[in-house]
């Protein structure tokens, strides 16, 4: 079999981290596209020249023309804006609406057989045009953001215990920010549960709660300390970590922003809940049993998703 291709369309700063830890990784051969000229190309030669240095020969080119992504087998979209001050979330929603347009038409026409993962915010509703104006089948289109609120999570979790982050598991559900679902008593140390390390003495209600609403807020404390963009190095490690499941046929069971119809009683709809990615794609929607008050926070969760995929069908006729 030859080398993968990954398309990463988007050359910012999500790109090109995306660009850098697929190469390390030796995932395949890059292709990286952004509309401004220049950029992706000047990314992938400065990538190409660690090539010596870390001892690797995967190919990275930059790119204007979708005709170079022809045939890649995982797109990884991160194309768009992000919200400006003074725009407000249906300004941002408006523009990247129009991006994910263009992306979808693009890997339709080049690379059709793709398993695509969408990064762009609003998350939860781009993900959803993006398959719309694609066509793709929807178990080869998926968002990617529980990945990442999982991540923070685990990372708060594991310093408030004082152990191992990978001995830290952790479960989100919903939508990407505020209204996302960390279901505490699906998270665990080394197979133990959240409540039960409570009730060890390992930490308080309290605190545990006040890590639920720092995750939440993960990416807006970041925004405020960079002051001048936004999160991409855990946001490009997760995308990275649902591609690699795709091209090795891992059968990760990973939290993904994935079509629903019909499991947790929501139809026509993307929203995370945890599923298996392997060769097939999302092989499977895995459908556990939430307790009352996460299955209330999750029905909040899908009503924003709603909302936000209700006013995309306003601003474009064609996805009504
Ligand atoms: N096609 C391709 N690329 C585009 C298009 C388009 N139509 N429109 C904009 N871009 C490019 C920009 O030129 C820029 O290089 O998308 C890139 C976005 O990069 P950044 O602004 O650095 O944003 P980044 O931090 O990478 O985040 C990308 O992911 O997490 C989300 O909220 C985040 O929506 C944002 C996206």
């Amino acid at each position: 079999m030859g080398r993968h291709k990954i398309a990463l369309i988007g050359a910012g700063n999500i790109g090109g981290t995306l660009a850098h830890l697929a190469l390390t990784r030796d995932l395949g051969d890059v292709v990286l596209f952004d509309v401004v000229d220049g950029i992706p190309q000047g990314k992938a030669l400065d990538l190409n020249q660690c090539g010596p240095i870390e001892a690797r020969e995967g190919a990275l080119k930059g790119t204007n023309d979708y005709a170079d992504i022809a045939g890649a087998d995982v797109c990884i979209v991160t194309a768009g804006v992000a919200r400006k001050p003074g725009m407000s979330r249906d300004d941002l929603l408006g523009i990247n609406l129009k991006v994910m347009k263009a992306v979808g038409e693009g890997i339709k026409a080049h690379a059709p057989n793709a398993f695509v993962i969408c990064i762009t915010n609003p998350l939860d509703a781009m993900v959803w045009a993006l398959r719309e104006f694609s066509g793709l089948p929807h178990n080869k289109v998926v968002g990617m953001a529980g990945v990442l609120d999982s991540a923070r999570f685990r990372h708060f979790l594991a310093e408030e215990f004082g152990v191992a982050k990978q001995d830290v598991t952790a479960f989100v559900l919903g939508g990407h920010g505020d209204t996302m679902v960390p279901v505490v008593e699906y998270s665990t140390v080394a197979g133990i549960p959240i409540p039960d390390l409570i009730k060890m003495g390992w930490s308080t209600q309290e605190r545990i709660d006040a890590i639920v609403q720092r995750t939440r807020s993960g990416g807006g404390e970041i925004v405020g300390l960079l002051k001048t963009g936004s999160a991409f190095y855990a946001p490009a490690t997760s995308g990275i970590e649902m591609a690699e499941a795709y091209l090795k046929d891992q059968k990760r069971l990973l939290p993904c922003a994935a079509y629903l119809d019909g499991q947790y009683g929501q139809d026509g709809l993307y929203v995370g809940v945890p599923v298996i990615i392997g060769a097939g794609g999302v092989e499977k929607i895995v459908e556990i049993q939430l307790s009352g008050e996460a299955k209330a926070n999750l029905q909040v969760s899908v009503d924003a998703v709603k909302e936000l995929v209700a006013a995309c069908q306003n601003i474009d006729e064609s996805l009504k």
